[in-house]
């Protein structure tokens, strides 16, 4: 069982599903609306959570009916809270997703999220400097993540780093984290005019790019190779990046080979998807196991 850290967002999501998306000036009807916990930080926590690692979320809701079901949801997953802030003023994060024509497309209102700084980190830092690994994705403050790698690096400390949504990471911070998981879009804003070879090959940090269901392309010993994913029936794929954060948290950070790591997420990413919503699907250490070994 690893211990894991995972500052970042906590969304409730709001998702329309339709059968196309509207264009500028236009309405179109919906079939049904889900509202279900989300934001990539508790999404992680709990892709992690339910695959045996001990999980602290650390992150901000607002004083709101969101923000309780977020800290509900947090904690009937078996993740602890305590440095999950309720602020009054601001609202709980929301993420407005449709769901049509086969993807996902998600606004983000970040709310509370914006809250997380330095004090929150200072406040919790006994317990992150305590883990195998800390994740963070890039829902709160850029400042905030960039506060959290400079620290971790100077007690050796492992951080992944989900650069989702993309924003410019300054490049000395990047090469601290031990881990960069970019899909393919976000690989090509990262690093400008590099081919898949060189960004691979990054000797700071270990570059994990996901590419959707043709798996993760990272650099092996013998240079880049390509761990495929598992083909399954796609339900909604929301979600599933952070299903695979979460699980490769938990296996690199109990010890497995990173080929095994990525394979093991690259499985419950898998599994992620046979169900609605960014947490529905999420499986737990037995399915994906099963599925590992039926699928060798
Ligand atoms: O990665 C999926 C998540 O992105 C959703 O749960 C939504 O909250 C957005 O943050």
């Amino acid at each position: 069982m690893s211990r894991i850290a995972v500052i970042g967002s906590c969304n409730v999501d709001l998702t329309v599903e339709a059968d196309r998306r509207p264009g500028a000036g236009e309405t179109v009807m919906g079939k049904r609306l889900i509202i279900s916990p989300g934001g990539k930080g508790a999404n992680q926590a709990v892709a992690a959570a339910r695959l045996g690692a001990d999980v602290w979320m650390v992150g901000c809701v607002g004083d709101d009916a969101n923000g309780r079901m977020m800290l509900e949801t947090l904690e009937r997953e078996g993740i602890h809270t305590e440095y999950v802030k309720v602020l009054s003023g601001v609202t709980t994060g929301t993420a407005h997703i449709t769901l049509a024509e086969g993807d996902n497309s998600i606004i983000v209102v970040k709310g509370a999220n914006d809250c997380v700084d330095e004090a929150c980190i200072d406040s919790a830092w006994e317990t992150i400097r305590s883990c195998d690994m800390i994740l963070l994705q890039h829902e709160i403050p850029l400042a905030t993540n960039g506060y959290v790698i400079r620290r971790a690096a100077e007690e050796g400390l492992k951080v992944l780093l989900n650069p989702a949504p993309f924003e410019e990471v300054p490049a000395d911070i990047l090469e601290k984290a031990a881990y960069v998981t970019p899909n393919e879009h976000e690989v090509a804003l990262m690093f400008p005019g590099m081919s898949r070879e060189e960004i691979l090959s990054a000797p700071a940090c270990t570059v994990l790019m996901t590419i959707g269901k043709d798996g993760v392309a990272f650099g092996g010993e013998n240079g880049p190779e390509t761990v495929p994913g598992f083909q399954v029936p796609v339900v909604d794929t929301t979600g599933a990046g952070d299903t695979f954060n979460g699980a490769f948290a938990e296996a690199a950070g109990e010890g497995m080979p990173l080929r095994d790591a990525v394979r093991f997420a690259n499985a419950a990413a898998a599994l992620s998807i046979g169900k609605i919503g960014a947490q529905g699907g999420m499986p737990r250490r037995g399915e994906v196991e099963e599925l590992l070994k039926c699928r060798k």
